[in-house]
């Protein structure tokens, strides 16, 4: 089965026989060289001299640890769709303080609406989602990152869970103090490992929050992974971990970023343009993401027929994602999918609607 959802995404061979090298133990100087070298990758892929940290987690088990280990007074969440609402959440279940603004579907956030409320001066931690895998918005990174240059108080956190390794992402330029992805996206790994980049703001500001918990604790982690020696606080997935620097080898040395960068963006535009000619998209500032579209079904196809004839010709259909589950459907052009591929699947469609 090919999948066309936005996550899980297809994974190479080579990189799922990889994931089943033998096992090493955990606390051998090889457990440690691996990790090692994926920070040192990470590093690359996000531009940023920042600490690189793991988890044996889904990216919401990061995303849980980054307001569990960094929010001591306040913080506020810019949500552009699901998963900045989830992130806010996540927030509110752990005890904190927070404040949500949303944006209508479709839309970004906008840097100077963002100016307005950081203005306030009540909050010591900011997230914004890069990219909306529910409505597929790219939020303005370059310019909203601006904005939160001026507030040395805040920690900047951005999930870039189906961005990473589809899109360029200055984590340095931007100063984020806290960058976060998952492993089943753009970087074509199967789910379970999740990857985030520490400032040393943020690792500053661990030291004075209180009851962080123990696995999800940034400084727990921090701490094994600079203080021992790349090492991990429990057992770690290492199959995972393998496979992630095994892939990220590939990136940075055979496809090489700016190709797989302007690749997603290809793979983008064909879907956009296949889009508008038959139904309309969901994007209303041109804001569009180049890993995920999400279509209007102005035609009103039956999408559930049409999810299953084309699980008939070997493709996983994705549908809209929460209570756009009808109205939308999403096409997913991330990871290795190749140009031919797409246009493989978007011609089945055709011959299906
Ligand atoms: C933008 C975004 N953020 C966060 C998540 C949650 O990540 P995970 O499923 O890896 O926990 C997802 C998952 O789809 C996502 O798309």
């Amino acid at each position: 089965m090919r999948l066309f959802i936005p996550g899980p995404v297809n994974v190479e061979e080579d990189v799922l026989k990889v994931m089943s090298s033998p096992m090493i133990s955990h606390r051998s100087k090889s457990a440690s060289y691996l990790q090692q070298s994926i920070s040192k990758n990470m590093q690359i892929l996000w531009n940023t001299k920042n600490s690189i940290l793991l988890s044996t987690s889904s990216g919401s088990g990061l995303m849980e640890a980054a307001v569990k280990s960094l929010i001591l007074k306040k913080g506020v969440f810019f949500s552009l769709g699901a998963f900045g609402k989830r992130w806010y959440e996540m927030a509110i279940a752990n005890g904190k303080k927070a404040d949500i603004y949303e944006v209508e579907e479709g839309y970004s956030n906008k840097a100077e609406f963002i100016d307005s409320i950081l203005k306030k001066g009540c909050y010591d931690f900011a997230a914004i989602t890069h990219n909306e895998t529910s409505t597929g918005v790219e939020n303005p990174l370059i310019d909203i990152s601006n904005v939160m240059k001026k507030y040395s108080e805040i920690i900047f956190a951005v999930d870039t869970v189906s961005s990473t390794g589809g899109v360029d992402i200055d984590v340095d330029s931007c100063k984020i103090d806290f960058c976060v992805t998952s492993t089943q996206k753009c970087l074509g790994l199967p789910p379970g490992l999740s990857i985030c980049s520490l400032s040393d703001k943020a690792i500053n500001r661990t030291k004075h929050v209180e009851n962080r918990g123990y696995y999800l604790d940034l400084l727990t982690l921090y701490e094994y992974t600079i203080n021992k020696d790349y090492q991990y606080p429990a057992t770690p997935s290492l199959s995972h971990m393998y496979a992630l620097d095994y892939k990220l080898n590939k990136i940075i040395n055979i496809e090489k970023k700016e190709n797989r960068f302007q690749r997603h963006k290809l793979l983008a535009d064909i879907t956009r343009d296949w889009a508008r000619d038959r139904y309309k998209l969901l994007v209303k500032d041109n804001n569009y993401s180049d890993t995920v579209t999400a279509v209007v079904n102005s035609r009103e196809t039956d999408l559930k027929i049409l999810s299953s004839k084309l699980k008939d010709q070997g493709y996983v259909f994705s549908n809209g994602y929460g209570k756009l589950k009808d109205k939308t459907f999403r096409i997913a052009h991330m990871a290795d999918t190749t140009i031919e591929e797409l246009k493989a699947y978007l011609e089945t469609i055709d011959k299906l609607i």
